[in-house]
């Protein structure tokens, strides 16, 4: 069965088909930028162009970069503040005519790793972080999601998210090389190894493709490992989560 998966960004739009049994895309991905500002009235124009890309009429899943309950955004989080409140399904298929289902983004990466990839088969506690224009989260235990986890917002000092120190666009921001980020990358996965000691933690977003840049500067007693989806997770993962019907 094939379902449009699709992956809300910060800088990104992507879309492919995937075929949900075996998590594997079966159409090129296609990306659109952004649109800045990101409110929903833009944001939903973004995802009807993605739509008539793959000429889709049925199943969309969508992975959404907000904390989320039910398919409603409870922040704006990085895109902009008119999503507080919204009900994401709704207004997407009021757009395109296609049903949504949409998952939190990282819920969505962590589901094609757990069942695809570099979480395959693993027991007990598993903990997806995704680093890119933010810090999200995906939480499984024995595989099983704990949906709507938000640890990229764990306080780090003077009352500032750890989304603010160590995601990717911070490492941006303060022009910091990858062995500096890693330093920071540091101290944020001791402290989520405090909080959780996982059996595995999965690192996914953008940077999970350059790994092996920043990997020795975490130290810490626990496997950590690079998705092997590598940015198409986030797709995969919402194509699942709409088969599956997991918010
Ligand atoms: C949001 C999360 C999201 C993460 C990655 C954070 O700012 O609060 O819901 O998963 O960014 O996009």
């Amino acid at each position: 069965m094939e379902i449009l998966g699709i992956d809300v960004g910060g800088t990104g739009i992507k879309g492919a088909l995937v075929n949900v049994e075996s998590g594997v895309l079966t159409t090129e991905r296609h990306r659109i930028p952004t649109p800045k500002p990101a409110t929903p009235e833009a944001v939903a124009d973004t995802i009807q162009q993605l739509v008539n890309h793959f000429n889709w009429k049925g199943l969309v899943g969508c992975g959404f970069p907000t904390p989320l309950q039910h398919g409603k955004c409870l922040t704006g989080g990085n895109l902009h503040e008119d999503w507080k409140g919204t009900q994401v399904d709704k207004l997407f298929k009021s757009k395109t005519g296609n049903d949504f289902s949409i998952v939190n983004d990282a819920d969505a990466a962590g589901l094609a790793e757990i069942n695809f990839g570099a979480g395959k088969g693993v027991k007990g506690t598993v903990i997806m972080i995704t680093l890119g224009t933010g810090i999200g989260s995906g939480l499984f235990l024995d595989g099983k999601l704990l949906p709507n986890t938000e640890f990229g917002h764990v306080l780090y000092k003077n009352g500032e998210i750890f989304e603010k120190y160590a995601s990717d666009s911070a490492r941006k921001r303060d022009d910091l090389s990858r062995k500096a980020w890693g330093k920071r990358l540091h101290k944020y996965f001791k402290h989520i190894n405090l909080l959780l000691s996982p059996d595995l933690i999965i690192i996914g977003g953008g940077a999970s493709k350059k790994f092996d840049k920043f990997e020795a500067k975490i130290d810490i007693d626990v496997p950590i490992i690079p998705a092997e989806a590598e940015n198409e997770a986030g797709i995969i993962g919402a194509a699942m989560a709409a088969k599956y019907q997991i918010k």
